[in-house]
């Protein structure tokens, strides 16, 4: 039984499989350099950042603890509502920590600035924002996000934890997501 995931709603690669493994790579190493005498808390955000979060960990080289938080955003539409609910909270403590709060993607900014606001309240030492895509040109907030991944157009993207509806997230690449194949 073979079973491929032809789709003709999977466009054209946006970011290829090794162009991903190769800048997250980098981007650990970074971390690595900037947080070096830190032990920080990893934040990921659930469940889109889950593949990144794996990825980029394995290329920090310094002692990290993980955490994870689910918020609800779009729904099951790819539309921005900037409504965001707390379906997971933390299991950590974070007073006194370096927070380094891993997302898949930005669009708004809405989703990350509720998110900023809320970790702040905590008492964290320091949130520090990684992001593996920013939406060139798309952001309603001045959110200082600290690392990016990729800069991408501001088409609706799926793969590699992102999804529509739940699918599409285990793409090992990011690919343009065509929400009418026939036209
Ligand atoms: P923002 O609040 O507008 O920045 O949207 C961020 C959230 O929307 C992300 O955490 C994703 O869950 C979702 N999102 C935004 N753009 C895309 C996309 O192109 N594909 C899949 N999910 C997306
Ligand atoms: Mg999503």
């Amino acid at each position: 039984m073979k079973r491929t995931q032809e789709d003709s709603h999977i466009g054209d690669p946006i970011v290829d499989s090794e162009t991903l493994q190769l800048r997250i790579k980098e981007l650990g190493q970074v971390i690595s350099k900037d947080f070096g005498d830190k032990t920080p808390l990893l934040i990921g955000v659930l469940k889109g950042a889950f593949m990144f979060m794996s990825d980029l960990a394995k290329s920090i080289t310094v002692p990290v603890e993980f955490d994870f938080m689910a918020i609800s955003s779009y729904g099951n539409a790819t539309k921005s509502s900037g409504v965001v609910r707390i379906l997971k909270d933390l299991d950590t403590d974070i007073v006194g920590r370096d927070v380094i709060v891993v997302e898949d993607i930005i669009e708004s900014g809405l989703t990350l600035q509720y998110l900023l606001r809320n970790l702040k309240a905590r008492g964290p030492s320091s949130v520090t924002i990684c992001t593996l895509l920013l939406k060139r040109g798309l952001q309603r907030t001045d959110l200082q996000v600290d690392y990016v991944g990729f800069e991408i157009p501001a088409d609706f993207v799926v793969g590699y934890g992102l999804d529509v509806a739940e699918l599409y997230r285990n793409l090992p690449f990011i690919a343009r997501y065509i929400e009418d194949p026939e036209f």
